[in-house]
């Protein structure tokens, strides 16, 4: 079966999120969307008066049954990824799933084996790997500028919103463990955390989560929807320089510190970890800081154009099902480290 020139979209779940995915996909080249699925009635009144050419539907294996959609955005409660992205691969349909891609590691690993029996391709709506400023973070440490990496720092808060289906970690966490396997290419090792649920009492509202990734790299993520302050920050501190990322930032997202501590070992610099203590005098550096001009896209049009590639036969290796696959399963670590107290788990 030939890919026709226009992929024809259809979008299920018309909550918060998903009409952002049929705005667009309706405005991007080689995409419009055909129809939307939600059994919220409210919902698809509101869809129905922002893009009327949108055919909506309470039932979303309605949609599936339709000929003119060749593939689906799952935009609906976390809990339902799996059944809903099944029922879309069996129908043939490719599928961009919002993120995290299911709640367990075994149904994320039995929709990766489905989509590729069926030839169908299956990505994960990780956002933040296709926003600009995260790009630059990932080149930077790439590159081997800014030497070693020591550890991570990520602070994700706001006063809500609150979410009913899943709490802070698998909401918020799940961006900031995607981007720190992103940046260093790997997966967590171990995990500890601690979690408490205030306002709610199924789902927790507040992480703070320790990570360790291979090379002795630590990392850090603090989640909140009780925060009175709205905060998407990163930091990368490396041996020769240090990153910061806010997205919120006027000047710009990212900034590069010249900075560090080094070791002067017989006159020449070195990193502290390789010198005998005996030996060495550790001295701070104090350079630049740059602001690199970055031309800004709309993170989710990137990953909507990347979706619509990796259909037309593009590696789908950026936010694709081994990804999405990794997220879940630190996830799943980070829950039974909350559960257990901050017990470390390992992740595999
Ligand atoms: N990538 C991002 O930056 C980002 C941002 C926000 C939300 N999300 C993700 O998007 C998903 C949806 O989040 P939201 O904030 O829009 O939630 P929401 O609760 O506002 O909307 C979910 C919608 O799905 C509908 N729904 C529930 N069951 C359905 C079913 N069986 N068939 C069709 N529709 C169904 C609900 O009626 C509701 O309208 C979540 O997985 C969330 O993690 C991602």
């Amino acid at each position: 079966m030939s890919t026709p020139a226009t992929l024809r979209i259809g979008v299920i779940g018309c909550g918060h999120w998903g009409p952002n995915h049929i705005r667009t996909f309706s405005t991007l080249e080689g995409s419009t969307v055909t129809a939307c699925a939600d059994p919220d009635a409210q919902r698809l009144k509101t869809v129905n008066r922002l893009f009327p050419a949108v055919r909506g539907c309470s039932d979303y294996r309605q949609l599936l049954a339709d000929p003119e959609v060749d593939a689906v955005v799952v935009a609906t409660p976390t809990g339902t990824h799996f059944e809903i992205t099944r029922a879309a691969l069996l129908a043939g349909k490719h599928a961009l799933v919002e993120k995290p891609l299911t709640l367990r590691v075994a149904e994320a690993e039995a929709l990766r084996r489905l989509a590729r029996t069926h030839w169908r391709t299956l990505m994960v709506g990780h956002t933040f790997l296709f926003n600009t400023g995260i790009r630059k973070l990932k080149e930077c440490v790439a590159s081997g500028d800014i030497g070693r990496v020591y550890y991570l720092h990520s602070t994700r808060t706001n006063l809500g919103p609150v979410r009913k289906d899943v709490g802070a970690v698998r909401d918020l966490a799940a961006h900031d463990v995607a981007i720190f396997n992103y940046l260093l290419d790997a997966e967590p090792l171990e995990v500890s955390a601690r979690g408490e649920r205030f306002i709610r009492r199924e789902v927790e509202d507040v992480a703070f989560i320790s990570l360790s990734y291979p090379g002795r790299v630590l990392a850090n993520i603090h989640v909140s929807w009780l925060d009175p302050k709205k905060v998407r920050q990163i930091v990368v501190t490396g041996s020769k320089k240090m990153l910061s990322w806010d997205d919120l930032a006027a000047t710009g997202p990212v900034m590069i510190y010249d900075k560090g501590v080094f070791a002067v070992h017989g006159g020449v610099y070195k990193e502290p970890y390789y010198v005998n203590y005996g030996d060495f005098q550790l001295l701070t550096k104090e350079g630049d800081v740059t602001i690199p001009h970055l031309k800004l896209e709309e993170p989710l049009r990137a990953e909507a154009r990347h979706f619509l590639d990796c259909i037309r036969g593009a590696p789908n290796t950026l936010s694709g099902p081994k990804v999405g696959i990794a997220v879940v399963r630190a996830l799943a670590a980070i829950q039974d480290s909350m559960d257990a107290g901050g017990k470390p788990v390992k992740v595999r």
